[in-house]
């Protein structure tokens, strides 16, 4: 099989292409390294296994001739490109809403005009600022005002579905969308604010551990590998076409207690820092107290279930190290 994996440079886009490599099939990537890196992907091109079935093209989704080359070959396509983080579209606005609503349009219209059976990565974060949990995919969408920029990424994720779900209704599109919560692991940076990255980069060097607000804002996180699973399964059972799925763990921690259970494992003498969301973001943002998925529905569909916990992941982390630069600011999760 040809799989076709836009943003596949990118944390968990890399981790896919090498799953989709170990089953023998031939992988295309399509990536501008806005915020992935050849880095990600180097093993993939190295191996000698994997290098004949490889293929990256450097460049933008929004290239309409490159895609419509690579969607027209492809039988897969996982659609992972995006402005990814509340972070990087604060510092972004413009060209993150261009790529991630004309970027996922051209995707679902190649897809739909080929007719390929395409995977979209929502978000968490198009719940807005719920304070139950769990989340279900039927549930009620809250966001704050549009002079609050850090919307403008659940508001462009939120688009995605709306697309992908009208393709899917009126042309009868093959579309799944997964909204993923917090996901983990090896060669995810900090860089962009992603919050263990970072706060196991500053334990490893010693630095105080930076906690936005009074850190009892809590998070899920999920393993790349049992999300890498979950889009794999997701993609190929035809009964969840047209559906949303949410993909995480339900494993709950409050930021403080995951940045005083890091400290401990690290054995670090750093100490935790609480800084407030207007010094780290400025007034443009509000944070969501709590994110938690209710997986009973992928559960249904597919028997996921996330099968490394926090523990795990951290100690999946720590045995990476920090590879880039840890950020000077990042959200909580
Ligand atoms: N990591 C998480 O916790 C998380 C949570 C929710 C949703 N997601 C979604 O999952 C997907 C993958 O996220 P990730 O964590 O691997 O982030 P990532 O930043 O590592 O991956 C995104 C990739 O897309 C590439 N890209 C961006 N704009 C592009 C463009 N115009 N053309 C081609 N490539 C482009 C980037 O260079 C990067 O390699 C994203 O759609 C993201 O919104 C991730």
């Amino acid at each position: 099989m040809k799989v076709l994996i836009t943003g596949g440079a990118g944390f968990i886009g890399s981790h896919l292409a090498e799953a989709h490599l170990e089953k023998g099939d031939e992988v295309y990537v399509i990536d501008d390294l806005s915020t992935g890196s050849l880095e990600n992907i180097k093993e993939l091109q190295e191996n000698k296994d994997y290098r004949a079935r490889f293929f990256f093209s450097q460049d933008s989704i929004l290239n309409h001739e490159k895609m419509l080359e690579l969607v027209g070959i492809c039988n897969r396509v996982y659609h992972l490109a995006a402005a990814v983080g509340v972070l990087y579209v604060l510092e972004h606005p413009f060209g993150s809403i261009r790529t991630n609503i004309q970027g996922t349009e051209k995707v679902l219209e190649l897809c739909n005009k080929f007719k390929k059976r395409v995977l979209i990565t929502s978000s968490s974060e198009v719940y807005g600022k719920h304070v139950h949990a769990p989340l279900a995919e039927t549930d009620n969408i809250i966001y704050g005002p549009s002079s609050k920029f850090r919307w403008s990424y659940a508001a462009s994720k939120l688009m995605d579905e709306f697309m992908a779900l009208a393709y899917h209704r009126t042309n009868g599109l093959k579309v799944v969308i997964t909204r993923l919560f917090n996901t983990v692991g090896p060669r995810q940076t900090g860089a962009y604010g992603m919050v263990i990255p970072r706060l196991v980069g500053q334990a490893l060097m010693g630095q105080p551990l930076t906690v936005y607000g009074d850190g009892k804002q809590t998070r899920t996180f999920t393993y790349v590998k049992d999300v890498v699973k979950a889009l794999i399964g997701l993609i190929e059972n035809p009964e969840a076409m047209g559906e949303v799925f949410n993909v995480g763990g339900t494993e709950e921690i409050s930021i403080e207690a995951l940045a005083k259970k890091i400290i401990a494992m690290t054995g670090s003498s750093s100490k935790i820092e609480y800084v407030p969301y207007e010094v780290a973001f400025g007034k443009d943002f509000e944070d969501m107290q709590r994110r938690v998925p209710d997986i009973q529905k992928i559960k249904a569909y597919i028997g996921f279930q996330p099968k490394t916990d926090l523990d795990g992941i951290l100690k999946s982390v720590l045995a990476f190290g920090p590879k880039r630069p840890t950020g000077s600011t990042g959200k909580t999760g």
